[in-house]
């Protein structure tokens, strides 16, 4: 449909959780008479980042360093990460969250007034920074929303969904639709002509039929770049968290984390005979990095036909001494002990382990690996530009290259933050000129709304954390036969038509990928082999396919 009204704004930052709301606060402190619009699909805290338990990572204790970080991103990463992008990270990071606490976020601390940090897979070093014991992502989206709040010239515009930009005659952004629901004078389609565009809108969990991402991560920024003819990169290297609750086979859309923190603190995973079987798999056991850990599962679920492991936890903080041990578990006081260190350090999933049925102080936590992120996404320059000229993508929409084939555990808050703070460095200074929109590159056709859960039931298993070449056919196959044109115009198609493109752009590039490495698993190809290393990218053509 044509926009039914219209606006005009310097740059549109699309999302608001830790990406967009940084990107949005600096430029606007740096430079107050550009005129700044936040759009996001749901309420500002509806996205991941609240989401977030473990932490944000960064060399902010004694002894540990940037390069200490480097060293365990890289080898997280399995030897796809861009360096120079690592050591951004890595180098920025410590000053990024110190600006994140004098902003207003209140991480947990030791009573001695040091910042309380931890550990989880993959980090040689307790170096997470967290917040309300699990809470940590919903402590940061606090003190954005509240930044925000006090910078009222910054308009944020609530239930916008980002439709496609507006691209001028030299394929550069010109503008973008949206669709917005209730919103006053702003209801239904609309466009916003604009300079510049920040994409800061997340993952693209939805495409599976299990995740720990919120159900707005559809894929829209991702599909929506591609569509205006920016590059995606290595969409293949989906990331599945492996100690997401197990609530049973039918169990669909997003599940309960629990943290690698968990771990971290001494939890370990065990198979049904009580075996911890992470020892021996990896030097670091149960605290190797994300991927080792969640083939480990899936391996032993697969040997022994169940269709999940166990999280014991049940120690926790209790200085478990063999003579008030219970058979595995402890005994008598310390059981007061354990449920304390579980309320002060990990209240969320104490809540929402006990809301399932199950208390983690006395008993085991069935889990099982979910899909949890892309490491994957809109292909970036170290300065958060995409391949469209006024494009810009930072936080999980993008590929800044500083994941490789799987996220180091707590860098994703910490990617968002450095780099939109440097999209806020360049973005005022090579703003484009007014240009009038010369495209709509909105497609032809969508997909109804009901065909996604069977795209995401065939995304789940050919395209999930088992990979092999009939399965990527079938997927192929099967996604490529799905109607184009069938669908009534609104939210939902444009919702399952961005899963679409992604889903077909992320199993391509799973196809292509004829080995194995980081997260990306070939049965067929079980070896990681560096004569085929490099980076996947994915493009629309002319006639829209992948
Ligand atoms: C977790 O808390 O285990 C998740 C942290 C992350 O995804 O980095």
């Amino acid at each position: 449909p044509a926009p039914g009204w219209t606006t005009r704004a310097d740059v549109v930052v699309v999302g608001s959780g830790i990406a967009g709301l940084t990107a949005a606060l600096r430029i606007h402190a740096a430079n107050p008479s550009l005129r700044l619009l936040v759009v996001t699909k749901d309420v500002l805290a509806a996205g991941s980042t609240q989401w977030a338990q473990g932490g944000i990572a960064a060399a902010l204790g004694p002894g540990d360093t940037p390069e200490q970080h480097e060293h365990d991103t890289l080898v997280a990463g399995a030897g796809a990460c861009d360096v120079d992008a690592v050591r951004v990270l890595v180098t920025e990071g410590p000053e990024a969250v110190r600006e994140l606490i004098a902003l207003g976020t209140q991480f947990d601390h030791h009573p001695d007034g040091e910042l309380s940090l931890t550990r989880e897979g993959g980090h040689h070093r307790d170096r997470i920074a967290h917040a309300g014991g699990d809470a940590t992502g919903a402590e940061i989206q606090r003190a954005l929303i509240a930044a925000v709040e006090r910078a009222p010239e910054i308009e944020v515009v609530q239930h916008a969904l980002a439709v496609d930009l507006l691209l001028a005659a030299d394929g550069g952004v010109a503008g973008l639709t949206l669709h917005v629901l209730g919103e006053g004078q702003r209801d239904g389609v609309g466009a916003v002509h604009c300079r510049a565009v920040v994409l800061a809108s997340g993952g693209l969990g939805q495409v599976f039929s299990q995740s720990t991402n919120p159900s707005v991560s559809t894929g829209d920024g991702m599909a929506v770049a591609m569509r205006a003819g920016a590059r995606v990169r290595d969409l293949e290297f989906v990331q599945f968290h492996p100690t997401v609750m197990w609530l049973g086979p039918d169990s669909q859309g997003q599940q309960p984390l629990i943290s690698e923190a968990v771990r971290g603190e001494g939890a370990f995973l065990v198979d049904f005979d009580g075996n911890r079987f992470m020892q021996g798999e990896h030097p670091l056991a149960d605290l190797a990095p994300r991927d080792v850990v969640a083939k480990a599962i899936t391996r032993r679920m697969i040997e022994t036909g169940h269709p999940h492991m166990w999280l014991d936890a049940r120690h926790l903080g209790a200085d478990a001494s063999e003579a008030s041990r219970v058979g595995d578990r402890v005994g008598g006081e310390e059981r007061d002990v354990v449920s304390r260190f579980w309320e002060r350090r990990f209240p969320t999933i104490l809540r929402v382990c006990r809301e399932h049925g199950v208390d983690p102080v006395t008993e085991l936590v069935p889990v099982a690996p979910a899909q949890h992120y892309a490491s994957g996404g809109v292909a970036t320059d170290l300065w958060g530009r995409t391949t469209v000229p006024g494009l810009y993508a930072t936080g999980e929409v993008a590929c800044s290259g500083v994941h490789g084939a799987n996220r180091l555990a707590s860098n994703s808050l910490l990617e968002g933050l450095v780099f939109s703070r440097r999209i806020a460095d360049v973005l005022p200074g090579e703003l484009r000129d007014w240009a009038d929109p010369v495209a709509d590159v909105r497609p032809e056709g969508l997909v109804s709304g009901e065909r996604r859960r069977s795209m995401q039931e065939t995304m789940t298993t050919r395209v999930g954390v088992l990979r092999n070449a009939a399965g990527l056919a079938e997927a192929r196959a099967f996604l490529g036969s799905l109607d184009h044109g069938a669908a009534e115009v609104g939210p939902d198609a444009w919702e399952t038509t961005n899963l679409l493109t992604v889903s077909t752009a992320l199993a391509e590039a799973a196809a292509l990928r004829t080995e194995t490495r980081g997260s990306h698993w070939r049965e067929d190809h079980p070896d990681r082999d560096d004569t085929k290393g490099g980076h996947v990218d994915s493009w629309l053509d002319a006639d829209g396919r992948v």
